[in-house]
């Protein structure tokens, strides 16, 4: 291999790296929201609440929750939806603050 080919080879191998490296980054919030679609279904969300057609329509439906709700305001309600709202009727839930950030990543990307 000539040196100018060397050089070309390693630039293009960098390049692939940086490339490489900030494709990585970018699924991270489709993750988040991925897990948190995964989430509302294995931590029983679907048993009170719709999606659309998907789940029991016992609490609101949250098709476009996203639309009505900042997700500060999403996160804090699943923290503890009685400090929200004192007379509320969903329960508080056992969620860790890892599914907190999920559940509300998926949820405000309902809109
Ligand atoms: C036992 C039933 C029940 C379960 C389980 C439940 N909810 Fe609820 N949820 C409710 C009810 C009822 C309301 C209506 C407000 C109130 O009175 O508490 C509500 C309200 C909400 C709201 C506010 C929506 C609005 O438009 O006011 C959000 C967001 C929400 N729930 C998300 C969730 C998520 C996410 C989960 C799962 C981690 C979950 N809920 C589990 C019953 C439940």
């Amino acid at each position: 291999m000539t040196s100018r080919a060397f050089a070309l080879t390693a630039a293009a191998l960098c390049l692939g790296l940086v490339v490489a490296g900030v494709a990585d980054d970018v699924p991270a919030p489709a993750r988040r929201v991925e897990a948190g679609r995964r989430l509302f279904i294995e931590s029983g969300c679907h048993g009170c609440h719709t999606v659309g057609a998907m789940g029991t329509p016992i609490g609101p439906d949250l098709a476009r929750l996203g639309a009505r709700w900042g997700l500060d305001e999403i996160e804090r309600w699943l923290r503890d939806p009685s400090a929200q709202r004192p007379r509320a009727h969903m329960p508080k839930l056992e969620l860790s603050e890892a599914q907190v950030r999920a559940l509300g990543a998926y949820l405000s990307s309902l809109r």
